[in-house]
């Protein structure tokens, strides 16, 4: 039954409208509007009757504190006194309609009828909002630009299919959320997720924990272990950073993946496993194998489908969002209290480039809350660099190597050379980022070329 609150001081109208209503809707009554504002707080009304000459009250100072509570409340206001100018002022002022008196009952009933029906209307719009925020973020994906809901759209399609999955992109772009959720979508969830740094590991540990051992089967092997094949049986194994390993280890796993078995160091029988593989890298993997660094079978076997996160420069659409997602995320894990960012802070964080990505980002926001001493962050809660936007060659990931025995002039064109390329080619940017005028930077490429 919808609910529907009346508000009057006058005990005989109250007692003829509970006559009229009371079969259709369940009532509450208030004479006063303390007692009306604790009706309206914990019985979820739907609709309000409100008189705007309540006694020694003013209904209108009601209906604020009642808008303040629900901004969406549907209120019907009923006044003798109503010149249809002060009705109207009511209306401007977001009342849903009014009605004078006496009250003709019909017509009151029409009234409300049409309330409830906005008020329902109203309650629909925020569950279908809050059920697609829910699908947005499933399990912790923020993802409403178009790249994202594609990515969304294959992870829905793979994760219940045995195929093996290489996921790539940049670093922080949020290539382990995606594995995990192939893995907790899927049918393999009640199972193993097992996550393994194919780069943090030394290549004879990293086989070991892969393929376990028997005891005895190396120095410092006094038991037996089970690799990571085997304890993610029925699972997913997640290869991180895959572009890492060893060459002699790559032709291992790939024999893993063909027969579906595994023999333990130092063991002579093979166990069958059912294990998924998921696979991760930041780096170029097709041109690894192009450069013979990855092997072109197992690219084949790891690569069956591709799943490529685009880096966040490329998704600004996400950033608001992402934004949001993380300051409800720091709220609870700092107890702070953030309630909204400035346009500012958004605008500032749309221009720079994130080459660290979604992680990043979320670094940026933690470190804002943990420092904010306001509910709302603003550009000065902002690192200088994210104003200057001068971050884009702290990239580690492009190392320009150094030669014992090369002259720094050498060494110079490198660096010039790798950032003007970097750079995309941007004479002023390459000459700020190296800290030289754009004069010497003209000159020096201009001699670079004269040179080739
Ligand atoms: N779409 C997203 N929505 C919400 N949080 C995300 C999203 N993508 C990534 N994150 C968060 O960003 C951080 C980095 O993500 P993740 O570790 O998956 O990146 P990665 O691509 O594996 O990075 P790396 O290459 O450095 O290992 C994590 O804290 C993760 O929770
Ligand atoms: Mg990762």
């Amino acid at each position: 039954m919808d609910k529907l609150l009346i508000v009057d001081d006058d005990i005989a109208i109250c007692e003829s409208l509970k006559y009229a209503f009371k079969k259709k809707y369940e009532l509450f009554f208030a004479h006063e509007p303390a007692k009306a504002m604790e009706h309206f707080n914990h019985n979820e009304i739907d609709v309000v009757l409100l008189d705007l000459k309540l006694g020694k009250w003013d209904g209108m100072d009601l209906y604020y504190s009642l808008r303040e509570r629900n901004p969406n409340a549907v209120v019907i206001i009923m006044t003798a006194f109503g010149t249809i100018k002060s009705s109207i002022e009511a209306i401007k002022k977001g009342v849903f309609n009014y009605i004078t008196k006496p009250i003709d009952l019909s017509e009151l009933e029409f009234i409300v009828e049409k309330g409830v029906e906005l008020n329902n209307l109203y309650k629909q719009v925020s569950y279908l909002g809050e059920e697609l925020r829910k699908k947005h973020e499933q399990d912790g994906i923020v993802a409403r630009s178009d790249k994202m809901k594609n990515v969304l759209s294959t992870v829905n399609k793979v994760k219940d299919i045995e195929s093996n999955v290489l996921i790539t992109g940049e670093s922080g772009t949020g290539k382990e959320v995606v594995a995990k959720a192939i893995h907790y979508q899927g049918k393999r969830k009640n199972n193993a997720f097992h996550a393994i740094n194919c780069s943090a590991i030394p290549s004879n540990l990293l086989e070991s924990e892969l393929f376990g051992y028997e005891a005895g089967a190396f120095t410092g092997a006094v038991k037996a272990k089970k690799g990571y094949f085997e304890t993610s049986h029925k699972g997913t194994l997640f290869l991180d950073e895959i572009g890492d390993m060893d060459p002699l280890l790559q032709s291992k796993l790939l024999r893993v993946i063909q027969e579906k078995e595994v023999t333990p160091l130092g063991s002579s029988e093979t166990r069958k496993i059912d294990v998924r593989i998921l696979a991760a890298t930041n780096r170029d993997l097709k041109r690894a194998v192009n450069e013979g660094t990855f092997r072109e079978d197992l690219y084949y076997r790891l690569n069956v489908i591709n799943i490529h996160l685009p880096p966040l420069r490329e998704r600004k659409d996400d950033i608001p969002h992402l934004i949001e997602y993380f300051i409800r995320k720091y709220n609870r894990i700092l107890n702070t209290n953030i309630k909204d960012v400035s346009t500012d802070f958004i605008n500032a964080l749309y221009k720079y480039e994130f080459n660290g990505n979604i992680r990043e980002l979320e670094n940026i926001i933690e470190r804002a809350m943990a420092l904010s001493e306001e509910e709302q962050l603003t550009v000065k809660d902002l690192p200088q660099y994210i104003l200057t936007n001068k971050t884009p060659i702290g990239n580690t990931e492009k190392l320009i190597p150094v030669f014992i025995g090369e002259s720094l002039s050498e060494i110079e064109k490198r660096v010039i050379k790798t950032t003007y390329e970097a750079l995309g080619y941007n004479q002023k940017e390459t000459a700020e980022v190296l800290g030289i005028t754009a004069r010497t930077i003209r000159n020096k490429l201009k001699d670079m070329e004269n040179k080739e």
